[in-house]
């Protein structure tokens, strides 16, 4: 049985009734590595795929795999889709490729890319675009596919992994969805996990491919009773009695992140987990699911607040320093919010960075905190996110995806980054609509659900964030 490796590093939970999902795995990584027997014979790839509603367990089984490739002695490329960066053409494609451009030198590049250079370069951030012209995307898929085939091929073994693909934005969807249709004759296995009912339609081939690699996508299916009572006994301690665990089970339905958050809030509050106390599982669920995150974290008060909203604009992987920047607070008080949140399973260090970067404890608790930033303030928020990005040396690009979420008719600030003539914000891979195209854009995303009083005196008046001078 695996076990899952927590943020920490060390070894955790169990991974509990995943066993045909790994055999399949396993199978496939024997497709791709060889047996190990010394035998040598024909190498194939393919394409694996977890389908699943949040908290099923898509990237316990995505982080697994990465691990099990890595022990085979594979060369990985993983990418992550980010609810806030769907809008940044090619964010998926530079995760995946950049670490492996980032050993290379300059000369290097350009040697790989060939005559592909001026194309693809742009797209996966090797340089900034050039003028007002966009890239040809067609051009950038054609490049990728010769890019990540000589991958292919020369760091040979190659797993391609890519959690949360139906966020992905959609420029590397549809190159993704295009090149794996051909993994089958490179030595490249593609990993995907995703939401099947928030896929886009563009990527309904990535299905097909899934069932002609002989894998079919799996739909990962809620844990069984016996399966909750042995995460509730190794978080809560042994002893659980079964009736307890029975109403852990019919509470979560079997979720699994919803267990393990029971669990970890049973043993926080030092409930025993005994039939006598079942009635307190229902305001325990209701709590963790999303209205109930809102005002756990409100509970923390007006500066972890800040912070959480500050950290959910700025997206995925976050900077702690560009977090307290956005949300104007100090170093000292910085790192007590931070402490506070990480200490109400909100945030967490970042899976693969070893820079103290930051993520959300899980998704869906990065979707329920950006809802819950009230409209006008979100904007603002974006506001700051793009002046600090900016002041902090990450780039255009970085603060490209920020600008497109304001309302710039009357802001010189972002008419001057956003309009003509285009500055290097248009560098790699951001979408390009007319400036006036952008508020009908904002309107379609998701906006205020709840507006938190207890930080209203916050609110600054829309875009009128502390930016540098024009
Ligand atoms: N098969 C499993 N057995 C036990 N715990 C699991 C299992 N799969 C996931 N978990 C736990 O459930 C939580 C949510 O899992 P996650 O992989 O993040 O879900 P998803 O990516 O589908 O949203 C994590 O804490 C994870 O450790
Ligand atoms: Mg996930």
């Amino acid at each position: 049985m695996a076990e899952m490796i927590g943020r920490s590093g060390r070894v955790r939970r169990p991974m509990l009734e995943r066993e045909t999902e790994l055999s399949a795995l396993d199978g496939m990584l024997t497709d791709l590595c060889g047996s190990g027997d010394g035998a040598e014979g024909v190498r194939t790839g393919g394409l694996l795929a977890f389908a699943g509603p949040p908290g099923m367990g898509k990237t316990a089984l995505i982080t697994e795999t990465r691990r099990r490739a890595i022990a085979r002695g594979c060369t990985v490329l993983l990418a992550r889709g980010g609810e806030q960066e769907q809008e940044v053409a090619f964010h998926v494609v530079r995760q995946l490729v950049q670490p492996v451009f980032a050993a290379e030198s300059p000369e290097e590049h350009r040697r790989i890319l060939g005559t592909w250079y001026d194309i693809v370069a742009p797209a996966v951030g090797l340089v900034a675009a050039e003028g007002d012209a966009s890239p040809d995307p067609q051009g950038v898929r054609d490049g990728l596919d010769w890019v990540v085939t000589r991958f292919a091929v020369h760091f040979s073994p190659v797993v391609l992994i890519l959690d949360d693909a139906h966020w992905a934005d959609p420029e590397s969807l549809a190159w993704l969805t295009a090149f794996a249709a051909r993994a089958e004759e490179l030595p490249i296995l593609i990993v995907v996990g995703y939401r099947p009912d928030e896929l886009p339609a563009g990527a309904g081939p990535l299905r097909r491919i899934a069932e002609r690699s002989g894998s079919r996508p799996f739909e990962l299916t809620p844990l069984t009773p016996t399966a909750v009572q042995r995460v509730v006994n190794h978080m809560v301690g042994e002893g659980a009695d079964e009736a307890f665990c029975r109403e852990c089970w019919a509470v979560t339905g079997g979720n699994p992140y919803e267990v393990v958050e029971l669990s970890a809030k049973i043993r926080e509050r030092g409930i025993k987990p005994q039939q006598a106390n079942v009635s307190q599982l229902r305001e325990l669920i209701t709590a963790i699911k999303d209205s109930g995150l809102v005002e756990r974290l409100e509970r923390l008060g007006t500066a972890a607040v800040r912070f959480a909203w500050a950290a959910a604009v700025l997206g995925t992987e976050v900077s702690p320093t560009l977090a307290a920047n956005v949300a104007g607070l100090g170093a000292v008080q910085a790192a007590d919010v931070l402490d506070q949140l990480r200490g109400a399973r909100i945030l967490a260090p970042a899976r693969k960075s070893d820079n103290g970067n930051l993520r959300f404890f899980h998704p869906l608790v990065a979707s329920a905190v950006y809802q819950a930033i009230p409209g006008a303030l979100r904007v603002a928020l974006h506001g700051q996110a793009a002046a600090a990005v900016v002041d902090a040396g990450l780039g255009a690009t970085a603060a490209a995806r920020h600008l497109l979420e304001m309302h710039p008719e009357h802001d010189d600030w972002v008419v001057q980054r956003c309009g003509r003539p285009r500055p290097s914000t248009s560098g790699p891979g951001r979408r390009t609509p007319p400036a006036a195209a952008w508020p009908a854009r904002c309107a379609n995303r998701p906006r205020s659900r709840t507006a938190p009083g207890s930080c209203s005196s916050w609110a600054a008046p829309p875009c009128s964030a502390s930016r540098p001078p024009p």
